[in-house]
């Protein structure tokens, strides 16, 4: 399903369940010493898409171990991003001749439990959500903000390498073409002697999970 909003040159693999067969390396292992079985299942099924999307690009199995807060730690000439809500998990990478950032973000198609929209939202977004839910009241507008901001942050990091709060980027949903562009409100990292201003992505709502994807192409 992630495929779908994701470009050709962008390797994926998603789940729906956690039926796969994928040996853990040693390191990842040594990760999940202390982690309840809804950790291990997520974590591990997200690496057996990740391994089989790697192997797309044809890359080897590898460990992949969190890095700097949280960040996955991709082979050398690889970017990617991973995601697990129930019932799905997402892998997407590709190489940085090509892609120079991804960010995937995958939720359960729900309005978000109360308070949690407060905290995430600007003003000008909840103008626009309102206009949303009044033209196409099905999806869950407020859940897809949430969703794309997470990929926003899952681009944005591997870059920056620094935090980027909720608040710190504009999002404009288009219901009619299914994108979003979230405009940066603090200076964003200098890619190719350009900074970047914004993030464009894509999404969709299907089959009970909101799906968001960021892959910025090279040049
Ligand atoms: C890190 C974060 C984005 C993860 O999102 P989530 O919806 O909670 O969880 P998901 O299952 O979708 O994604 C988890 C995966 O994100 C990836 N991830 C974690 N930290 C990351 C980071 N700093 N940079 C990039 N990817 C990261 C990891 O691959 C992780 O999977 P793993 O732990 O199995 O390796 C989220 O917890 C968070 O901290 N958000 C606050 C920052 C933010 O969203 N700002 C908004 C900017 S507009």
């Amino acid at each position: 399903m992630i495929a779908d909003i994701l470009p050709d040159k962008v390797a994926c693999r998603d789940a729906f369940d956690d039926s796969a067969d994928c040996p853990l390396f040693p390191e990842e292992e040594a990760l999940l010493v202390r982690s309840v079985d809804k950790r291990r299942r997520e974590f591990t099924t997200a690496r057996f898409c990740a391994r089989a999307a790697l192997g797309e690009l044809g890359l080897p199995p590898v460990p992949l171990v969190p890095g700097e807060r949280g960040a996955p730690q991709w082979p050398s000439g690889i970017v990617g991003s991973m995601t697990h809500c129930a019932g799905y998990r997402a892998a997407a990478v590709g190489h940085a001749t090509d892609i120079v950032t991804i960010g995937i973000d995958a939720e359960p198609h729900e309005v978000l439990p109360a308070g949690v929209l407060d905290v995430i939202v600007r003003p000008e977004e909840a103008v626009r959500l309102r206009r949303l839910a009044d033209t196409t009241p099905e999806v869950c507008w407020d859940r897809l903000l949430f969703s794309a901001k997470e990929s926003v942050y899952k681009a944005w990091f591997p870059l920056a390498r620094r935090w980027l709060g909720f608040e710190d980027a504009d999002l404009t949903i288009d219901p009619t073409d299914g994108t979003f562009t979230a405009r940066l409100l603090v200076a964003g990292p200098v890619v190719n002697n350009r900074p970047i201003t914004e993030l464009t992505g894509r999404w969709l709502a299907r089959d009970g999970f909101v799906l968001t994807a960021i892959a910025l192409p090279t040049g």
